[in-house]
């Protein structure tokens, strides 16, 4: 096989021969060499269908012929100048037309949308302490990289991370506003910003309770608490506006990423003018980047908008996720197993657990081993899913209904 020929080479020149941690599986990951539409070919000329689709961004599929062209196009005009381009303000407007925020500043991955947001917010109120919720992952930078210790204590989750870069990292669990209230009177006029996902998509996806996020908007507020709004995946995938205009919520910040870069690097963090006047240069919080606003990414971020907003992509890819929801839990009932099937529009999961899951406790008591064995049997069957219980997939434009014909059949020979 040229994957495991290729995974044995790429051990010895990247830790885990992979260049971020969750594509690496056993016995070796599959190396890819192409994509198109809603399938994927692997160096040995395999092909699955994919619902991994770059961990989210690919909304239109692989390839897109629109988006490739513009980018051809810009590419020929050039790739980085270091200097203001237009479609920086064309790709704004878009944004701020769908999303509440007055003003935002590109840059180029959730990491950096979401640690920018948090010293932002930090500048603004003049005090350190975060929330955030257990389980949500809001890229690998040092603040959001910590964990429960003993008792209240919050702890790095990875070594290297020195404690006090955690410290004022509060941890709360999802769908648990007491424990927000709580963590509050603990630190009375000490916390800056609360950061969610407003559906979480990085424990496999798990939705918010009935009116646990309108909860959340009336705590912070209450409290003068800045809320950012995690939107990296959720961001123009559960509809245009997002997590927060299903449940018409506005939070003081959101960020973005994944969508709207149609591919390439990209990412956003915005919010109300107040706020956002404290960024440099208007302001004093620093933030900076070589390659931030660069116009291949906008170019194709533009492209994707576009296509959202002429043809029915949602309409369609909710479809489609409803149809893979109801077929897979019919697998799962047909086969006399209680796993839990859940998502919603465009996004599912399948948790080795019995009953609904509803936070971070919920997803680890799955059977990850028996998810990593079903993921491989799907590999074989022709499916290529994100290789983690804590993953989500994702359905695109480009899937078909025989596409959930075929991934159906998969799953119900993988489950057996
Ligand atoms: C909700 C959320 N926020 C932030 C990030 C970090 O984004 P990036 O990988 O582009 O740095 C991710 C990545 O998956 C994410 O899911």
């Amino acid at each position: 096989m040229a994957s495991e020929k290729l995974h044995i080479e790429a051990k010895k020149l990247l830790p885990g021969g992979v260049s971020s941690p969750v594509r690496a599986y056993a016995p070796y990951p599959v190396y890819i060499k192409s994509g198109l539409g809603s399938k994927i070919k692997d160096v040995d000329k395999k092909e699955y269908i994919d619902y991994c689709m770059g961990f989210g961004p690919l909304i239109l599929g692989h390839a897109n012929p629109f988006l490739i062209k513009n980018v051809k196009d810009q590419i020929d005009l050039g790739t980085l100048f270091g200097a203001p381009i237009e479609q920086e303000i064309e790709l704004a407007k878009k944004i701020l037309g769908y999303y509440p925020m007055d003003m935002l500043r590109f840059v180029n991955t959730g990491t950096e949308a979401t640690m920018s947001a948090l010293r932002v917010a930090r500048g603004y109120k003049k005090c350190d302490r975060i929330i955030k919720i257990e389980g949500a992952f809001h890229g690998a930078h040092d603040a959001v990289l910590a964990k429960a210790g003993s008792g209240v204590a919050t702890i790095p989750s990875s070594p290297g991370i020195p404690k006090d870069f955690t410290k004022n990292t509060i941890l709360v669990p999802y769908n648990d506003t007491d424990a927000i209230e709580s963590a509050i009177r603990e630190n009375k006029g000490e916390i800056a910003a609360l950061i969610i996902e407003p559906i979480m998509g990085n424990v496999g996806v798990v939705l918010p309770e009935e009116g646990y996020l309108d909860q959340i908007r009336k705590i912070t507020l209450e409290n003068d608490i800045v809320l950012i709004f995690d939107e990296v995946i959720t961001g123009f995938r559960i509809g245009m506006g997002g997590v927060q205009s299903r449940y018409s919520i506005v939070p003081d910040m959101t960020t973005l990423g994944k969508i709207i870069g149609g591919g390439f690097p990209i990412g956003v963090f915005g919010g109300k003018k107040e706020i956002m006047d404290n960024v440099a240069p208007s302001g004093d919080v620093y933030q900076a980047g070589t390659f931030s606003g660069n116009p291949v990414s906008l170019t194709a971020g533009l492209s994707v908008i576009e296509v959202l907003e002429t043809e029915k992509v949602h309409k369609k890819i909710d479809e489609i996720g409803g149809q893979i929801r109801k077929g897979l839990t019919q697998v799962v009932n047909d086969l006399g197993q209680n796993y839990a099937v859940q998502g919603i529009g465009s996004m599912f999961q399948i948790f080795f657990t019995d009953g609904k899951v509803k936070d971070y406790e919920d997803v680890k008591k799955s059977d990850l081993d028996g998810f990593m064995k079903m993921f491989r049997s799907m590999l074989k069957n022709g499916v290529f899913l994100p290789p983690s219980q804590f993953e989500t997939n994702f359905v695109s434009f480009a899937h078909k209904k025989e596409d959930v014909e075929a991934t159906l059949i998969a799953y119900e020979k993988s489950l057996k």
